[in-house]
């Protein structure tokens, strides 16, 4: 639909921005923090930009006060971040850790004091290292239980003071990259193992939404899902079969059992014959059953389009462009299913993710078609090299094109009928990317930092950061003027 005016926010839209505890924080053995799969993971040589790792990150932990200040003056309404499991379980079960709570009770209570609601990401792929060792992690059931108690001792401490929670952030992502293609800890290519992995943390998740219930039950919880829409690259049938197979296969093979607890049937029905299906024990469906969201959390960057692949077609590419050299991504597919194709309408970042704001608009009208929830998008945004220029300026005018494209989008999905919680920008200072190091930046405030050096880790706002301001101040109103301003 193509309107002459649009709805407008509602006045309680959470306008935010979005982090997780290792890509921030820094600290990563003080107050009797234990070690996580990533503080071992990065120090491998070779598994990352530069052998890059978080150890100090932007220092989040022990600057999280001057940060909170940054999101007051911004005017911030919502602020998701995650906790760090290995802080409050140094060993993911056992004794808790109450210097690790009281880290975050106390960068609740700064939030709470600005008007700026937390929003709590319970698992953002820091597992504890003891769990991966002791049991094999997410392939183990008994994670159930111990991420279960782990996510109790957190409701109970903060369910009077948060209302916002997210449970995995990205299960098809660390997932995937942790056991499909070797991308992240611990490392493994095996598909029958990712799938049985992913059921199980399925079980995780339902099961602490559960317990949610009980100890929170005035708040709202779901997971956060990399969402990203499926096209077909033309109007041949066989290029519209490719979509519909590479939708089922990588978006609602977690979105139908997060929110209607069973696995779309022609997905399931292909790893079956292939022998790889997770295997599903008696109670396991009643629990998915159980475990239905409050919310949808999407996080949302591109598309993806795709073709017709035979079946001596291309596989899963080895490597991804993690250098920020345009042009660098393989092609890469599943053969007799579908393959990725570049979409010629649209443009790319120097990453090669496709940037597609009217995608965004699909990807919650499909959404609400087919499960009927609340949607909140926890993370959007755009990692690029950001120059320092000189008296501290940081003219991020791409960045400003695309979070008011996306922004506008959300505004006409609203209009189409969706229900949008809010809108939580990636991310609010820059950061670590787990695998790109410190040069793809996203963040509304510059830390002067790189690869090689800490230098002082001073936080110097960018041009986006005055944007988003008045973005917030107006609800969403001075939008229109400013895509037109900031067009580049
Ligand atoms: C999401 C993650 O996948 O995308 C974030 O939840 C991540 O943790 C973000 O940083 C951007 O990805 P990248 O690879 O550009 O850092």
């Amino acid at each position: 639909m193509i309107y002459k005016e649009l709805d407008k926010f509602k006045d309680d839209f959470l306008w935010g921005s979005a982090s997780a505890a290792y890509q921030v924080e820094g600290a990563w053995n003080q107050d009797g923090k234990g070690e996580s799969i990533w503080d071992i993971y990065t120090k491998k040589p070779g598994t990352t930009f530069k052998n890059t790792n978080g150890d100090i990150a932007v220092d989040h932990y022990n600057r999280y006060k001057e940060d909170v200040a940054l999101m007051a003056e911004m005017g911030l309404k919502a602020y998701r971040f995650s906790i760090a499991w290995t802080r409050i379980y140094p060993n993911g079960k056992g004794e808790v850790n109450e210097e690790g709570l009281k880290f975050y009770e106390n960068l609740i209570d700064e939030l709470i004091k600005h008007d700026i609601k937390p929003i709590i990401t319970l698992y953002h792929w820091d597992l504890p290292q003891h769990l991966q060792d002791l049991y094999g992690g997410w392939e183990s059931r008994e994670i159930i239980n111990d991420f279960n108690e782990y996510c109790i001792t957190l409701f109970k401490r903060f369910g009077d003071k948060v209302k916002y929670w997210v449970t995995l952030n990205e299960q098809n992502v660390f997932l995937t990259l942790g056991y499909l293609t070797a991308l992240h800890p611990p490392g493994v290519k095996d598909q029958k193992r990712m799938l049985q992995a992913n059921h199980i943390a399925n079980l995780a998740n339902a099961k602490v939404i559960e317990s949610f219930r009980e100890y929170v039950p005035n708040g709202m919880i779901g997971p956060s899902f990399a969402f990203g829409p499926t096209y077909s690259y033309s109007c041949n049938p066989e290029d519209v079969l490719s979509a519909e197979n590479a939708e089922d296969l990588n978006c609602n093979w977690w979105l139908d059992v997060y929110c209607k607890g069973t696995y779309p049937s022609f997905a399931l029905k292909y790893y079956e014959r292939l022998g790889i299906a997770p295997v599903i024990e008696d109670g396991d469906l009643e629990l998915l059953e159980k475990g239905k969201p409050d919310f949808i959390g999407i996080n949302y960057y591109q598309t993806a389009t795709v073709k017709m692949n035979p079946l001596d077609g291309v596989g899963i590419a080895e490597g991804m462009n993690n250098t920020g050299k345009k042009g660098t991504s393989k092609e890469s597919g599943i053969p007799g299913v579908y393959k990725n194709t570049k979409n010629p309408h649209l443009e790319t970042t120097n990453w090669d993710w496709a940037i597609d704001p009217t995608g965004l608009r699909i990807g919650l009208r499909r959404l609400t078609s087919r499960y009927g929830l609340p949607i909140l998008i926890t993370e959007n945004g755009l990692g690029e090299f950001d120059k320092l220029e000189e008296n501290d300026i940081v003219n991020d005018e791409y960045r400003i094109k695309y979070l008011s494209s996306h922004v506008k989008a959300c505004k006409e999905a609203i209009t189409d009928g969706v229900d949008l919680l809010g809108y939580c920008t990636w991310s609010f200072t820059d950061l670590l990317s787990w695998l790109n190091g410190y040069q793809k930046r996203y963040g509304f405030v510059y830390i002067d930092r790189d690869e090689n050096d800490e230098k002082d880790l001073r936080r110097i706002k960018k041009k986006s950061f005055y944007w988003y301001k008045d973005v917030i101040s107006s609800n969403g109103e001075l939008l229109e003027e400013q895509v037109i301003q900031y067009s580049i």
